[in-house]
């Protein structure tokens, strides 16, 4: 095992893709520091070569590198080819969360079709992103899976841990733990932000079988997301959402996401309307909730959130239905080039 100081102390470039298939989480996890877009910062020390990786499980990686007590330098391509093997060699026994087949849903009031045979899987620990051109069905299908009335499922099945989703009101569903952030949250005058937060949790808790928590007590469970929030205790006593600014909207909608403590947290355009420090807020919020046992679908139009919280699986979906799914290379393929650069990929799927 040679180390190299020399050729340490520089960066490594990756080619077109590469650093972008490898989750920012599992580049760390690796010892490999990242600093700016694609490329590796080595430290000084470090094992470097890229035999040394070749092989090697991740796992394997890692002891090598707590061995040698550097970081290993390897190629963000060959990293990023390794990771993909490992992801197809090793089909993931997660417990899927979520399982929507053949989906199909009409406007209830014109019976106009927007989805069109949605397919997709969602398995604990996962975070996935769905983009896709404007009208191509993203809010609906989030919307007909938390049971939003101005839709009627036609076909198809959504399987949430296990039992039909269909079977359930809207608020049984919520109870289950799938939440749904949206596009644009609605105001509720009249009903003061604390008390909404508070009767929702313990309408959830009480579904867990959890004790209920009174005034006080809540006060001090949900003080703590707020700071996680970057939110001013304001907030609460407002009434729900209403004056808020766009961006204060979605502060509020993952602020009832962390005391919902769901297990499937739809995030539709989270991102839109935020400022950049309002997106580093919100987006580092939602990469604490993250657990292994629950799951984010994002839907976004913007790389910049991807950038936060990398998704496992990036799908694009076009007229009612998914119709690519890749890493986080398509998305970057997206950002790069607009729609018509995945067009080609879309065919051939
Ligand atoms: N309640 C409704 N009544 C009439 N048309 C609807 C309704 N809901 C959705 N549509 C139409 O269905 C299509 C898909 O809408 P949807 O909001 O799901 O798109 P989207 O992919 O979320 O778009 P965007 O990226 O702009 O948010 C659009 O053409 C929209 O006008
Ligand atoms: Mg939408």
């Amino acid at each position: 095992m040679a180390s190299c100081s020399s050729c340490c102390q520089h960066v490594a470039t990756p080619g077109v893709g590469g650093f972008a298939a490898a989750s920012r989480r599992e580049t760390r996890a690796a010892g490999v520091q990242v600093v700016g877009a694609g490329r590796l910062q080595l430290k000084k020390g470090a094992v470097c070569g890229e035999e040394l990786f070749r092989g090697q499980s991740l796992q394997g990686l890692q002891r090598r590198v707590r061995r040698s007590g550097g970081s290993v330098a390897v190629s963000a391509n060959a990293l990023a080819a390794q990771l993909q093997e490992e992801r197809a060699e090793k089909p993931s026994e997660a417990r899927v969360i979520l399982e929507v087949q053949g989906l199909r849903a009409v406007v209830a009031d014109t019976r106009q079709e927007i989805l069109n045979g949605v397919d997709l899987v969602i398995r604990e620990g996962e975070v996935h992103a769905i983009m896709g051109k404007n009208g191509s069905g993203k809010s609906t299908l989030s919307k007909v899976l938390v049971g939003h009335p101005d839709y009627e499922v036609t076909g198809g099945t959504a399987m949430f841990k296990g039992e039909n989703l269909f079977d359930k009101e809207p608020e049984e569903r919520s109870h289950c733990g799938l939440f749904l952030s949206f596009q644009s949250p609605v105001e509720i005058p009249g009903v003061s932000n604390m008390d909404f937060l508070r009767m929702a949790c313990n309408a959830r808790r009480k579904a867990r079988s959890l004790e209920e928590l009174g005034p006080l007590e809540f006060y001090g469970f949900v003080a703590e997301k707020l700071g996680a929030l970057n939110m001013d205790p304001k907030f609460l006593d407002r009434n729900v959402n209403e004056g808020f600014s766009g961006g204060e909207k979605k502060r509020n909608e993952i602020l009832q996401l962390s005391v919902l403590e769901a297990d499937m947290a739809i995030l539709d355009e989270i991102d839109s309307g935020l400022d950049i420090d309002a997106l580093r807020d919100v987006a580092t919020a939602v990469v604490g909730l993250k657990k292994e046992n629950n799951a984010i679908l994002m839907i976004t139009h913007y790389q910049r959130l991807l950038d936060y919280i990398t998704p496992t699986y990036v799908h694009i979906m076009e007229e009612g239905r998914i119709v690519k799914t890749g890493d986080m290379s398509l998305a970057s393929q997206l950002e790069a080039g607009g729609y018509n650069a995945v067009q080609n990929l879309i065919a051939k799927n």
